[in-house]
């Protein structure tokens, strides 16, 4: 199955200058519990972004450069092979998309469940996440994040509705991670 996961504000931004707009570590531990040991699926500037691949998991770059190439991660070069290839349809095993705007943009029909961390606040940001459509997906759960940031956070869960898998595992953990991103 195909998940996404990503931070919003208010008003759906997601970053600027190619970099994430807030610093919040529960939401990177939740990232990287979530994720681990699957393969995440990012665009390229999300991938230069970050810097390196994420360590415990199978790194996807979608780039239209097919001279593209990054030490430890995959290039695809375009998203009916990421379909027909890497995602195991109706599997039980999550597939991640990680961003950016681009990337989302264009999985988000294809997707079954998104992971959305929504930031009560509102951003200067230069990239957005499309809006989630009331008529496709049912909001199934929302758990108050718990550390102590300006402003508060949730972390939701929504199903594509009429494709219900078995239940997300959105536990939280408390190791920290290593980077400013994710590790
Ligand atoms: N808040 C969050 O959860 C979150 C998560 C991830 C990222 N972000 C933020 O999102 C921003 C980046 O988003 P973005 O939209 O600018 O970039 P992006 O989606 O990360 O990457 C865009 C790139 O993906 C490749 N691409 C896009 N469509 C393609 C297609 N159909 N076929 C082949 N390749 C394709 C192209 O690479 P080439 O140019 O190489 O061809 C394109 O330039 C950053 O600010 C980042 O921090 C936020």
């Amino acid at each position: 199955m195909l998940s996404m996961i990503l931070a919003m504000d208010k008003e759906r931004g997601i970053g600027k200058e190619n970099k994430l707009l807030w610093h919040i570590p529960e939401d990177l531990q939740y990232f990287k519990k979530l994720t681990s040991s699957r393969t995440v699926i990012m665009g390229r500037k999300t991938f230069e972004s970050i810097g390196k691949p994420l360590p415990n998991r199978t790194n996807i770059i979608l780039t239209r450069n097919t001279s593209y190439k990054a030490e430890g991660c995959l290039m695809y070069h375009s998203i009916d092979d990421i379909l027909s290839e890497i995602v195991e349809p109706g599997g039980k095993r999550e597939t991640f998309i990680i961003g950016g705007e681009e990337v989302y943009r264009l999985f988000l029909p294809h997707a079954d469940r998104l992971y959305v961390t929504q930031v009560n606040a509102v951003f200067d940001a230069d990239t957005f996440f499309p809006e989630i459509s009331k008529e496709e997906w049912e909001r199934t759960s929302k758990k108050k994040g718990s550390r102590d940031t300006p402003y508060e956070y949730y972390f939701e869960v929504y199903e594509r509705k009429g494709r219900r898998y078995e239940s997300a595992d959105t536990g939280q953990h408390n190791k920290r991670s290593t980077t400013e991103y994710v590790c």
